[in-house]
């Protein structure tokens, strides 16, 4: 959450700043600033509440001043309103010093008691730490040392930039369990909360540690610890394509991310299928006689992540025949889970800074598991907290809402249970076979999924005043149920929920009235002839009630026409395979019906993209 960036460079700074708030802007978009520290001395601020576009008019009705030096920030707000006083950068007493920051300061409240007489312009934690910064900058007569001092007394969670007028041509920054990574160019040198901040200007970054300060300068990085001692850095080579980053021409990224499915499941397959079988030589470090030892895997994850562990666990149980448990990141920690050194901890991020999975990968580490992280984002913490990283190939997700994503996690994890499953020997080699000729063939099957656009169009304008939804699905299709109710709600703002289709008559049924939509996810009658006919009941029994049922069919599936008001249909799938093609209808609805009521599809009220506070 909020989106962070740094510049030294050449008097481009306002534009590279701009172009990075612009990537970060799925962090937040709350409000959006940046100061410029000019060659004359001075911190040149301009912020505004609302989204970046609003920033980048007031910046043509009052231009900054140019310099070579600044920092920018798109906030999510936390502590006070989205107003233009709570906007980032906040400024000094003097006005001398500007500060970004993302995450909570939890002390702030005794720091600003601290500072006495101090005066304060905004209700925000972070104003508290410029000032503070600011009177350390007056009693040390430096910027690094001063900031040294404020970062060891703070509270909480933060990545923090600051710029002293002072010191022209220099950003420090610090991390301590927030995002920080350093853009390395030639003769200018970046900081962002991601490698989305710079992408366009180098491939070579620094993934910044824990704890650690980064002071940049046009031809200089330095690492230190909080108390200043120098720290070796390495560089990694950015793998992603900055042009992927990019809308290129679709109406939305989400629209961009749906079609792009395909690819994200060829290139999350690709290198890991051999003759031999699944190889996933990340796994190599774990090494084969403790995978053959493991007695329970905990997945742990948020949200979309989350419902992709639910239907990884069909997968990694039925080829591994191991238990998997799933359980939300955020409450993993808080209920002392039993986890052993035979426990195997699987987390999944897309972003792989969710401070709430962070928390709960170091939580299990303490308690002796193995971790591994299913992360789609290069070098992000928590794959590097882990002892062993699985990389999605999805490329970069930039609308809020999830999509090819949450297809690169299953199929990720079906790798794992493959390779898991023939390690252990609970999986003879023709079932293997069998699921790898499957696994194959899915890019083209994603490819026809993503074609029923068409029919859900007509659908979603249709029901463009629906004030709830419902979804029903049984055994791998009860997650994607889930799935798609968040993905309606995220973005449409409507009431929706998904059930596992056996538990309606327990209770939710009771919803049911009449034209009440409901989505259907009906399991193959060739592979799940049992399950087929239950749905088929489900179906009968909420059809006898009034609802509206649209019911997404595998091709040839005639079983649920007399009952369905829609039907839509899908590329015959082994059941462990289904969910990848049932999601894509339901992320097309969520999308077409987010556009016929006129909302923003990439940057849904109240959220943001990678959630960095707990
Ligand atoms: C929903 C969505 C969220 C994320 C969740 C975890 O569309 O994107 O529910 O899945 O916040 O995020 P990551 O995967 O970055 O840990």
């Amino acid at each position: 959450m909020c989106g962070i960036v740094g510049y030294v460079g050449d008097t481009k700074t306002k534009d590279v700043l701009l172009a990075g708030l612009a990537r970060l802007e799925y962090r937040g978009y709350d409000s959006a600033g940046i100061a410029v520290t000019t060659a004359a001395g001075e911190v040149d601020v301009r912020k505004r509440s609302g989204k970046l576009a609003r920033l980048a008019q007031l910046l043509e009705d009052d231009p900054i001043h140019p310099g070579t030096t600044g920092i920018g920030h798109t906030r999510w707000a936390t502590h006070g309103g989205p107003t233009d006083e709570n906007a980032h950068p906040h400024l000094s007493e003097d006005g001398r010093v500007a500060l970004i920051h993302n995450g909570i300061i939890e002390n702030f409240a005794q720091l600003r008691e601290q500072l006495g007489e101090a005066s304060f312009k905004s209700e925000t934690d972070t104003e508290v730490v410029a000032v503070l910064l600011g009177s350390e900058v007056k009693k040390q007569g430096d910027l690094e040392a001063a900031f040294r001092t404020v970062v060891t007394q703070l509270e909480g969670t933060f990545t923090l930039l600051a710029t002293s007028a002072d010191e022209p041509g220099k950003v420090v920054s610090a991390r301590h369990h927030s995002p920080l990574v350093v853009g390395i160019g030639d003769g200018e040198n970046f900081l962002g909360s991601d490698i989305a901040a710079f992408v366009e200007y180098t491939r070579r970054a620094v993934a910044i540690d824990d704890d650690n300060i980064a002071v940049i300068t046009a031809d200089e990085v330095r690492v230190t610890d909080f108390a200043g001692n120098p720290l070796p850095f390495e560089e990694f080579e950015i793998a992603w394509d900055p042009a992927a980053a990019d809308k290129g021409g679709w109406p939305s990224f989400m629209a961009k991310e749906i079609s792009e499915q395909p690819e994200a499941v060829a290139n999350t397959i690709r290198g890991r299928i051999t003759p031999e079988g699944v190889v996933i030589p990340e796994l190599s470090e774990l090494g084969d006689e403790f995978l053959q030892g493991i007695e329970r895997i905990v997945v742990i994850a948020c949200g979309t992540a989350a419902y992709a562990g639910m239907i990884g666990r069909y997968a990694i149980e039925e080829w591994a025949r191991i238990p998997v448990e799933i359980e939300l990141s955020h409450e993993f920690r808080y209920r002392n889970p039993i986890v052993s050194e035979q426990t195997l901890v699987i987390s999944i991020s897309q972003s792989g800074e969710t401070m709430d999975t962070m928390m709960a990968v170091k939580y299990a580490k303490e308690r002796g598991a193995k971790t591994i992280s299913v992360c789609n984002t290069q070098s992000a913490t928590i794959p590097r907290e882990s002892d062993a990283a699985i990389y999605t190939h999805a490329g970069p997700e930039v609308s809020v809402a999830s999509t090819k994503a949450f297809l690169a996690q299953v199929v990720a994890l079906q790798l794992f249970g493959l390779h898991l499953g023939r390690v252990r020997g609970s999986l003879d080699s023709e079932a293997a076979k069998r699921a790898i000729a499957q696994l194959e063939t899915l890019p083209e099957k994603v490819s026809e999924a993503v074609a029923t656009h068409d029919d859900i169009t007509q659908l979603a304008k249709w029901m463009s005043d629906t004030r709830s939804v419902l979804f029903l699905g049984r055994h791998v299709g009860f997650p994607v149920a889930l799935e798609g109710a968040l993905k309606l709600k995220e973005i449409t703002y409507i009431h929706a929920e998904g059930f596992a289709a056996g538990e309606l008559k327990h209770g939710p049924i009771a919803l049911i009235d009449h034209g009440q939509p409901v989505f259907v996810l009906v399991p193959s009658p060739r592979t799940s002839p049992v399950m087929h006919s239950k749905v088929v009941s489900n179906i009968q029994e909420i059809r006898a009630r009034g609802a509206r049922v649209i019911s997404i069919v595998e091709k040839g599936d005639t079983a649920t026409l007399p009952y369905s008001d829609d039907v839509i249909r899908l590329p015959l799938a082994d059941p462990m395979f289904e969910p990848l093609l049932q999601v894509i209808p339901l992320q097309w609805f969520a999308l077409e019906l987010c556009q016929a009521k006129g909302l923003d599809v990439d940057q849904p009220r109240n959220l943001a993209k990678s959630v960095t506070v707990e």
